[in-house]
């Protein structure tokens, strides 16, 4: 009987665990998917295959250079001064050693769903339910954050141009605007930043997606902003705007400032390049073109986003409560400061350009994760409605979109991005531990990309992870947990009971 019993979970749940001698009760509270038919069903409705490295590596691109860089440059300042620079560089190794892993199980796996699925298979539903809703964090609010970047340059172009909105309407409430006698207020309501999340959404329900065309142009477009930022800034740095390097020091954990505080806000700037991995059943060979995707794009973003940091703090200087600090369009303010007042419009004009299609990004990675996770029975099945005209899950699209846009209309870019960070970084975080511990349970599947090193690689990765949790605002961190802790209510109270891998479980426990 108990033999029977383990051979009918070994068949529900797949060989990766089977092999391993956990108890029946215990697979059942762990209820782990089997890869073998993740694969199966990514083979039943197959997309067309028509992606290829280099429309990866763009796409990647496209995904990761937004609000991060345009803006946050100036969040970073103000927490670190010039050692922001240092910050950039711890970020982006422990996002580097993300993909690293990322490659190892995104070429395993090519299925979209990202970590949740992944999760799903390695660790077991509960896990992939708290990731898949800490991906809430990471997708949504991170729209959110993008759509109030695009705000702070778009606001600058029409006050620079004399149909300025009045300031209540230039930031949301929980935000402060510093007037220019130096005195601050509060704003009202962030008008732009909610009208564009509503726009990119109302895109996406009637069918817009990612173009590879359009990604293309774009990604164009903000690689010749950033570029020009390079050129005219580089020769105006001077030594004396790196003193004091490190005006707050390195931080200390839950702080929220110095250079690990600034690191955990910058991390927002290298999120996205995981956005490949969703690519993963439209890409040919996606076994070699996946980790070429996710290093290169990743790769290509940190050197330009070290020369911009290099350049800015250099040619500007980066003290905190300084100039830079303080600015919503920090890329196109140095341009005006240094004297080129058309090339920091076209800088900001790029800005506007291309941000929305990171909030696209990011709602429509948003969607995807709740729409698989609708699929598995642990939302609730509308959120799994497509629309009969426009064939988009416009359900899930509609009411992700109007939080996003409430997001963006009230809290300041600093505190969306930290927040989407505390659920990225837990994301990453699972998926390192996943792919480790893929290794020891099934060690024989065969992997088109190894993680190189991966007992160092992964601890690092880890490591990495929780370090820059720790150096989020204690605020930041509270917020995380209460949301983890609503997730937990919600899995017990309604996902657990209608998960359809949990009924199939139960079922052939009842058969026995
Ligand atoms: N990395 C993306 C950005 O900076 C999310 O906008």
């Amino acid at each position: 009987m108990g033999h029977l019993f383990t051979l009918q979970l070994g068949r529900v749940l797949g060989n990766d665990w089977a092999s391993f001698s956990l108890t029946g009760s215990c697979m059942e509270f762990l209820r782990i998917k089997s890869l073998d038919d993740i694969l199966a069903n990514a083979e039943k409705k197959p997309l067309k295959r028509q992606l290829d490295a280099f429309h990866l590596i763009m796409l990647g691109i496209g995904a990761v250079i937004g609000t991060g860089i345009f803006v946050l440059t100036s969040v970073a300042a103000d927490k670190a001064g010039p050692g922001m620079l240092y910050s950039f560089i711890i970020s982006g190794i422990v996002c580097m050693l993300t993909a690293l892993i990322y490659a190892e199980i995104a070429s395993m796996v090519p299925v979209s769903g990202s970590a949740y699925t992944y999760s799903y298979a390695v660790l077991g539903e509960i896990v992939a339910w708290m990731v898949g809703w800490a991906l809430i964090l990471e997708y949504a609010v991170a729209a959110g954050a993008v759509s109030v970047g695009w705000s702070g340059y778009m606001n600058g172009i029409l006050r620079d141009s004399g149909f300025g909105l009045p300031l209540a309407l230039t930031a949301g409430p929980a935000d402060t605007i510093t007037l220019a006698d130096g005195t601050t207020a509060s704003g009202g309501f962030n008008l732009l930043a909610f009208l564009v999340a509503l726009l990119v959404t109302w895109l996406l329900v009637i069918g817009t997606s990612k173009s590879a065309k359009f990604t293309g142009v774009l990604v164009i477009i903000k690689i010749v902003a950033l570029t020009a930022f390079i050129l005219l800034a580089f020769p105006a740095v001077q030594s004396a705007n790196f003193e004091p390097m490190m005006p707050n020091g390195w931080g200390t954990p839950l702080s929220g400032v110095g250079v690990f505080g600034a690191a955990a806000s910058i991390f927002f700037a290298y999120v996205g390049f995981d956005a490949v991995s969703t690519a993963a059943e439209e890409t040919k060979d996606p076994q070699r073109n996946i980790p070429i995707g996710l290093i290169g794009s990743l790769l290509i973003c940190t050197v330009f986003y070290l020369l911009v940091a290099y350049a800015a703090v250099g040619a500007m200087g980066a003290q905190p409560g300084g100039a830079l600090s303080q600015s919503r369009e920090p890329l196109a303010f140095i341009l005006r400061e240094l004297g080129y007042p058309a090339i920091g419009n076209a800088v900001a004009l790029a800005a506007v350009l291309a941000l929305p299609s990171v909030v696209l990004m990011m709602i429509y990675g948003q969607t995807r994760i709740l729409f698989n996770m609708a699929r598995d029975g642990l939302v609730p099945p509308v959120l799994a409605k497509v629309h009969p005209t426009f064939h988009t899950p416009h359900v899930v699209t509609i009411i992700t979109g109007v939080a996003v846009a409430l997001f963006a209309a009230i809290f300041p870019v600093g505190m969306l991005a930290d927040i989407s960070n505390s659920g990225t970084l837990f994301a990453f975080l699972i998926v390192a531990v996943g792919v480790m511990v893929l290794r020891k349970v099934n060690p024989l599947r065969e992997r088109h990309f190894k993680t190189p090193l991966i007992w160092l690689v992964g601890p690092l990765a880890v490591g990495g992870c929780l370090l820059l949790f720790v150096s989020l605002g204690l605020y930041t961190i509270k917020l995380f947990f209460a949301w983890a802790a609503i997730g937990l209510v919600v899995y017990f109270a309604y996902s657990r009971r209608n998960s359809h891998l949990g009924q199939r479980i139960q079922g052939d426990i009842n058969a026995n």
